[in-house]
């Protein structure tokens, strides 16, 4: 990561993310050790999650907490919180990353199949904010950086439950950023466009996607994780102080 900033106020602050175990949230993991912040993260690939942690501990670096918990349980999504403000003290950032974007034909559809989608995607992110704002507001103030998607802005189809619920996300951020600025914690959106995951590239990486990405984008290179991290890094530090109740898109200029 050399070259890229180092932001003091990060430093020994407690961030809980969710979905840390792979893709953008494994590197936001990482990134966040590298600040030297306190991380806690919660995933449901336990085996993976796993070797990150030890991953980073092994390169020296912090060892970040892990705790297994399926974001469709409310209740243990409120455990892990609880867990970690016991073990490292009052959380100044949440990271709401977790989501799963599933492709779904509009008339296979069922009423559970659409609740399941807002759940996955949208309803534990209100639920964190609901968590952590106690402890935020007693330490004096906190970053919240909700994930959203620059799919819906597009138009993209096929997949109406997941484009709805990130579409959601912004009304989400809008709301609580007025609610929690008097206490001084900062609400805002990231969106990230098209991410080379592991997921992303296995699922979707083809000839024809290439040919599209390099007509769109306006920056010719892929965006990686990293990309997304560094942006969640200044939103997340002091250098943010004043951002509140924004949408960041990070695209590399899709147009
Ligand atoms: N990669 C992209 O191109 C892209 C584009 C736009 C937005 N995003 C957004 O960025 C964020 C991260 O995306 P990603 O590409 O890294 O996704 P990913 O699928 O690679 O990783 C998501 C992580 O969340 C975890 N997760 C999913 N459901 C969970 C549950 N019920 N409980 C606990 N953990 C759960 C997964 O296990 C996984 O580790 C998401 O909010 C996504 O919508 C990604």
């Amino acid at each position: 990561m050399n070259g890229f900033a180092r932001y003091p106020s990060l430093e020994g602050r407690v961030v809980f993310i969710t979905g840390g175990g792979s893709g953008i949230g494994a590197s936001m993991v990482e990134h966040f050790c590298a600040q030297g912040s306190s991380v806690a993260f919660v995933d449901i690939k336990v085996e993976e999650s796993r070797a990150l942690a030890a991953g980073i501990e092994g390169a020296g670096g912090p060892k970040p907490l892990f705790i297994p918990c399926d974001l469709l349980d409310i209740e243990a999504l409120r455990r892990a919180i609880a867990q970690t403000a016991d073990g490292l003290g009052a959380i100044g950032v949440l990271v709401n990353n977790a989501a799963e974007d599933t492709r779904h034909d509009v008339g296979e559809v069922t009423v559970e199949y659409w609740d399941d989608r807002m759940a996955v995607n949208l309803r534990h992110q209100f639920f964190a904010a609901q968590a952590v704002v106690g402890q935020m507001k007693a330490a004096g103030g906190g970053s919240i950086i909700n994930f959203g998607s620059t799919s819906w802005m597009m138009g993209q189809g096929g997949m109406p439950g997941y484009t709805t619920a990130k579409a959601a996300v912004h009304g989400l951020t809008r709301g609580l950023a007025r609610d929690f600025g008097p206490d001084n914690i900062r609400v805002n959106t990231i969106s990230p466009g098209w991410v080379m995951t592991e997921r992303q590239i296995e699922m979707w990486l083809d000839e024809a996607a290439e040919k599209t990405l390099g007509e769109r984008q306006c920056l010719k290179e892929k965006l990686y994780p990293p990309d997304i991290a560094r942006m969640v890094l200044f939103l997340a530090a002091d250098d943010g102080r004043m951002c509140t109740a924004q949408n960041f898109i990070v695209d590399a200029g899709w147009v």
